[in-house]
């Protein structure tokens, strides 16, 4: 990692000094309570870290997208409760950071103590990366902390512009992991080095695709993305989703991945998404009109192990079938296993965020890889090989 963290202030006084940290907790609310405090939990080695130095730690998110306006639905109150609750403390909460009541309360925070800003995105200028805004935010700190790598990707004055005008701005020890293991595994990745493709379209996936298949040895497709692939090689899909306007790319991307691009023998399939739905295991060139893809089949999952097994550094991201409605969760589940065992045996596994995590977290697998990202579409960026603009704003090395 190229960018200054908070491990590199060790040695400093931070006794006293107020940390402004920027976390992402956009967590899921349930009738007015946190649903799932992943988010929460990834932030807390940060806040631990500041505490035990004798900071006094203001920290600030986004929540949900609220326009630019207060909006009770997207308050942040929730999660101060169950923030309390994972540090054991009492929080404060800050209305309106924006304030000068807010940089008085950091003000009369003592050592240790912990304070909630709500949510940023319920004042103008977040989103605009406003310069303005930001000044507001920075003047509740005296070193800024930027811990939201599930947000890097937004350029936004809580994330981008307060970095420039709050002096040391450093990367949190989450910011700090994600970018150790993903900007590992794209720049020296042990080989050999494969990835894991999968989701229901091609069309996010593409510039990944892109950017990995030189860095990449092979790269392992599957979910209903496989199927534009499959109409590419000029096969019958039924109604399986394929997305027409990106076949004449997945053909370019096949005839230039040179043999990296290994597609799903078989299918699982079905005439409607069900549970209870009758299904069908067939090779890729027989799935018939009226059926549709909604999973890899056995023998594919047997190959994908193979691969998995055989690889050093594995990066993932997306189901390989429609893994909420079982038994169509079965080719996902290999793979979550799979990654597990080569994980076990010594390979760096990393699963880049949304729908692959939940499924690892769904099959209680998140403890088996190296590495799970907190970040969807900030992982994704950084697999395309783009600048996140929340981490080139922080303090160069
Ligand atoms: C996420 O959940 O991916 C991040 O918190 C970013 O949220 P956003 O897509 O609303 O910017």
């Amino acid at each position: 990692m190229n960018k200054r963290s908070i491990e590199a202030l060790a040695d400093q006084p931070l006794e006293g000094m107020r940390a402004l940290v920027r976390v992402d907790f956009n967590v899921p609310i349930k009738d007015g309570t946190v649903a799932d405090r992943t988010r929460i939990r990834a932030a807390l080695p940060t806040i631990r870290w500041l505490r035990d130095r004798g900071t006094r730690v203001v920290l600030l998110s986004h929540l949900g997208r609220p326009k630019g306006k207060p909006d009770p639905r997207f308050s942040l109150r929730p999660v101060a409760a169950a923030l309390e609750l994972e540090l054991g403390m009492p929080i404060t909460f800050i209305d309106d950071p924006t304030s000068d009541e807010a940089v008085r309360t950091t003000r009369r925070m003592k050592r240790g103590e912990v304070a909630l800003a709500e949510n940023t995105r319920f004042f103008p200028g977040e989103e605009q990366n406003d310069p303005a805004l930001a000044a507001r935010f920075a003047a509740l700190g005296d070193l800024y902390v930027n811990d939201a790598f599930a947000s890097a990707h937004r350029g936004h004055a809580s994330t981008e512009a307060v970095a420039h005008l709050l002096k040391p701005a450093v990367a949190g020890r989450l910011m700090a992991r994600e970018l150790t293991y993903l900007g590992g595994a794209l720049r020296e990745p042990a080989r050999p080095f494969l990835t894991v493709l999968g989701g229901a379209k091609i069309s996010g996936k593409i510039d990944v695709i892109e950017n990995l298949l030189p860095l990449t040895d092979r790269i392992l497709i599957g979910g209903a993305m496989a199927c534009t692939f499959f109409a590419a090689m000029g096969l019958e899909v039924g109604k399986s989703l394929v997305e027409p306007d990106r076949i004449g790319v997945a053909r370019q991307l096949l005839e230039r991945a040179g043999g990296k691009l290994i597609l799903p023998e078989g299918a699982v399939i079905a005439q409607q998404l069900a549970s209870d739905t009758p299904l069908r295991s067939v090779p890729r060139d027989a799935i018939p009109a009226g059926w549709a893809m909604y999973d890899i089949d056995e023998r594919t999952r047997d190959d994908f192990a193979a691969h998995i097994a055989g690889a050093k550094t594995i990066v993932w991201n997306g189901p390989m079938g429609v893994f909420e409605t079982p038994p169509f969760d079965a080719g996902t589940l290999a793979v979550a296993r799979a990654l597990g065992s080569a994980t076990a045996a010594g390979a760096v596994t990393i699963v880049g965020g949304g729908d692959s995590a939940a499924a690892l977290a769904a099959a209680g697998l998140v403890d088996t890889v190296t590495h799970v990202s907190t970040g969807g579409g900030a992982a994704l960026k950084f697999l395309e090989g783009k600048t996140l603009p929340g981490v080139a704003a922080l303090d160069d090395l």
